[in-house]
Order: C-alpha cells, then sequence, then structure tokens
C-alpha cells in the first residue's frame, strides 16, 4: 500500500515510523510534513488544511490510503471529501470529530447520555456568562473557549478577577477568533489525568495502552499550558479496574452515543480523563491521536498498524487481537526557548545523524526544517527523544541520556516527566 500520512508533528513521525514496520505498506509520502519526517517519508509542501490541494496530491499521487492525523482537517471534513472521491482514508468525518471541534457538543453529548464529566453550564453572551460567575462560590472554575484553539483554549480560574477576565479576552477581545463566540464553564475536577487512545470502527472500541502527559511548560508542573512536554507510557494509576469502569461508563456509552445521534466515529478517539474521588469523568475528547501521546503508546505496539487501520476502515475491528509489549515508554519534548509563547525558527540543531536520529533512543521530529543535511528549528516543539525499557525508570534514563546529546540555542525541556504527577 502507498500511504499518505496528512499533518507535520512528532505524531505523524510515529504514526509513519510504526506504519513502515509492516512490509504491506511499501511506500509512505508526507504533506506537509518536517525535517525529520522527510529521512523517513517524501514530504510534499501542501498544508494540512489545504483540503483541495490536499485531496489533488493524493489523487495525483495515486495512494492507497490518506491517514489524516491533525484537528483541523478533520473538522473542516477532509475525510468526507477524500471518501466522496473514492479514496481510502482513515479518520472521523467532520460530524464526528465535532466531539473535539466543539466543546458544547462534547458536553451536551454526556450529559443526554449520562457520561461522567464535570458540571457545566454554556455561554453566548458574555454579560450572562459575568452575571454567572459573580455568583459562584466555587475556585477554581474553568472557562473553555467552544472550537479549536492549538489545545490553549482553557483558563482555569483561580478566583472571580481572573474568571472576568478570561471571559473578557474570549468573548470580547477574541484572542481564539471565532472559537470563543461560546464558552463552556465548568466545574473544576481534581485527581491524577490520564490519556487513553482508542481505536473503534463506530461500534466496536479497542483501548490502547494508557499514557500520562506533561502539560505545563516548566518543572513541578509550573508554568503555561502546551500542547505536551512529555509522556510516558503505562500510566501509574489506571489500573485494571479503572480500565474497566472507563470501558463501562464512558467508552462504550461514548461510541454508542455517536451513534445513536447519527455521527458514527471511526478513527482515533482519545479519551482525556480525569480520576476523581467519585471515579474517572471526561475532561475532553479528542478526535484523534495525541502529541505526545502516540510517540509513547505505539512503540509498545505489536500488532502491525496497518492491520488495525485496515480494520477500523473495514468496520471488522472486533475480528482482530490487538497485541502490546509489557515495556514502558519515555518520551521527553525537547522546545524552543519561549514556548509555548513567542520564540525563534531557524536555530542549528546540533547532535543528530544525517537521518535525525541519535544512537540509544528515538527522535521524532517535531518542529524541525532540513537543509543542505543540517537541521535546524522550525517550531515550538522541537524533537521527542523517545526511549522503551523493562520499568519506566530504564525507559526515561534511556530518553534523558539522549536528551543530553542534542543541543541548539535556547533549548529547554522538562527534567521531572515521569517523576511528577
Ligand atoms: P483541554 O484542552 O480540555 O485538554 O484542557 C487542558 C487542560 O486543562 C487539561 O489537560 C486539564 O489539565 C485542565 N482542565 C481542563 N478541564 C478541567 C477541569 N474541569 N478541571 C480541572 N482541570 C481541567
Ligand atoms: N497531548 C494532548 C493532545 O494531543 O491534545
Amino acid at each position: 500500500m502507498k500511504v499518505l500520512m496528512v499533518g507535520s508533528g512528532g505524531r505523524e513521525h510515529a504514526l509513519i515510523r510504526s506504519l513502515k514496520k509492516s512490509d504491506k505498506v511499501t511506500e509512505i509520502i508526507c504533506a506537509p510534513g518536517n525535517g525529520g519526517i522527510s529521512c523517513d517519508a517524501k514530504c510534499f509542501p501542501v498544508s494540512a488544511n489545504d483540503i483541495d490541494s490536499i485531496v489533488a496530491l493524493a489523487k495525483e499521487q495515486g495512494v492507497d490510503l490518506v491517514f489524516v492525523a491533525p484537528d483541523d482537517p478533520l473538522a473542516m471534513g477532509l475525510v468526507d471529501r477524500l471518501e466522496a472521491e473514492g479514496i481510502r482514508v482513515f479518520g472521523p468525518k467532520a460530524n464526528a470529530a465535532v466531539i473535539e471541534s466543539s466543546k458544547v457538543f462534547s458536553k451536551n453529548l454526556m450529559k443526554k447520555y449520562n457520561i461522567p464529566t464535570a458540571a457545566y453550564e454554556v455561554f453566548d453572551d458574555a454579560a450572562l456568562a459575568l452575571e454567572y460567575v459573580k455568583k459562584q462560590t466555587k475556585y477554581p472554575t474553568v472557562i473553555k473557549a467552544d472550537g479549536l484553539a492549538l489545545g490553549k483554549g482553557v483558563i482555569i480560574a483561580p478566583n472571580i478577577q481572573s474568571a472576568e477576565a478570561a471571559i473578557y479576552s474570549i468573548m470580547e477581545d477574541k484572542v481564539f477568533g471565532e472559537s470563543g463566540s461560546r464558552i463552556v464553564i465548568e466545574e473544576f475536577l481534581e485527581g491524577p489525568e490520564v490519556s487513553v487512545l482508542t481505536f473503534t470502527d463506530g461500534v466496536t472500541i479497542k483501548p490502547m495502552v494508557s499514557s500520562l502527559d506533561h502539560k505545563r511548560a516548566l518543572d513541578g508542573n509550573r508554568g503555561l499550558n502546551t500542547g505536551g512536554m512529555g509522556t510516558i507510557s503505562p500510566n501509574p494509576f489506571y489500573d485494571d479496574e479503572t480500565a474497566q469502569i472507563c470501558m463501562e461508563k464512558i467508552y462504550l456509552p461514548t461510541i454508542n452515543a455517536m451513534k445513536t445521534e447519527n455521527r458514527p466515529f471511526k478513527g482515533c478517539l482519545y479519551f482525556g480523563l480525569m480520576l476523581t474521588k467519585d471515579g474517572p469523568k471526561v475532561i475532553e475528547y479528542n478526535a484523534r491521536f495525541g502529541d505526545p501521546e502516540t510517540q509513547v503508546v505505539l512503540p509498545r505496539l505489536k500488532t502491525p498498524l496497518i492491520e488495525i487501520i485496515n480494520a477500523v476502515i473495514d468496520e471488522k475491528l472486533s475480528e482482530i487481537r490487538i497485541e502490546w509489549l509489557d515495556d514502558a515508554c519515555a518520551c521527553v519534548i525537547i522546545a524552543s526557548g519561549g514556548y509555548p509563547e513567542k520564540y525563534i525558527k531557524g536555530l542549528p540543531v546540533f547532535g543528530l545523524n544525517k537521518y535525525g536520529q541519535i544512537d540509544g533512543a528515538t527522535v521524532y521530529h517535531a518542529g524541525t526544517g532540513l537543509e543542505n543535511g543540517r537541521f535546524y528549528t522550525n517550531g515550538g516543539r522541537v524533537l521527542g527523544v523517545t526511549a522503551c525499557g523493562k520499568t519506566l525508570n530504564e525507559a526515561l534514563e534511556r530518553a534523558y541520556s539522549g536528551v543530553n546529546k542534542i543541543a541548539f540555542e535556547k533549548a529547554f525541556y522538562r527534567k521531572d516527566i515521569g517523576k511528577v504527577i
């Protein structure tokens, strides 16, 4: 099979590397990809959000399968467009991807189908939202823009003043654009967070191994929220009993709800969970593989990824057995100084071989370019250094010794991945 991967981050690099393990995959191309990805797949400079050009590329290149990895093109209906052209594609249609692209949709879905989540109210009027927070007695409170906001649309407000400021900036100043025309104000949940990616064909759902993302920029879970600064798998808090409760109360009810709403979800459905003292609750759904969760989950997958993808597309997921390695896996992100706010691009990266790799760990490229055989920084999250081991400590030691081999100006990374939960 010739596969087109749509996207450009560490997640896409990990997906490509996993797909390449099977002989059934004869060629992989990527749009737009990045410097590191170009060592594994021919890259085409087409933006993932340029739906017409991606469809044209898939046709021109005669691919057998398109894998749509990022949230935006899913929400924009790329899967629908490709299917209409008769092209085989992995990912949910727009009417199912809305489970991520509208928080109002997902909260209302959970309420309607009794899926445990934080209590909430929806507002499309700033004055009413301000009135509501004035009366609120419990803080912190959580304020979320309805639409996609590059993972930044969530504000945890410790007091009424910051709640008011959040409402003004999202609804009046439109810091997240139209994504902030509606907001959700919800209860603050406490407990360890777990990420669970699942494969689903709309009827059957099969969870992958669990993971834990470190979302804050700085050590000790301080600093701003980011797309993710590092991950480990398995998540030490997610035991078999929790997994069973999640299957009964969250995973199955969610795909059944989507089916009942005539929005069958096919693809990878990501559950962001909080293990509260009242049981697991959904913080968010993503309609796609997580980044950097994918980087620690896929290295543990024994079954060829392409076989699972085909089973999902053909709605035969119930017929295959998915096997995992018992190993632990860790990924440490090396980011550009200033991320997740302002940072510069174009700085040379030292320590990588000509394939963008190092000895002793795998380097998934998140934001790099490659020119004249030299890698340079081209994003906020630059590299994800990943390693497996028999224990979590072994995996972490290998990943961090990999991190120490790589350098660029103003690079930073968290030193406590897997240590501070
Ligand atoms: P999201 O973009 O929905 O993943 O939210 C980003 C992060 O904000 C989550 O990973 C949580 O750490 C935090 N968060 C979101 N909603 C809540 C909530 N209701 N209570 C506590 N923390 C939350
Ligand atoms: N790491 C969280 C996400 O992919 O949204």
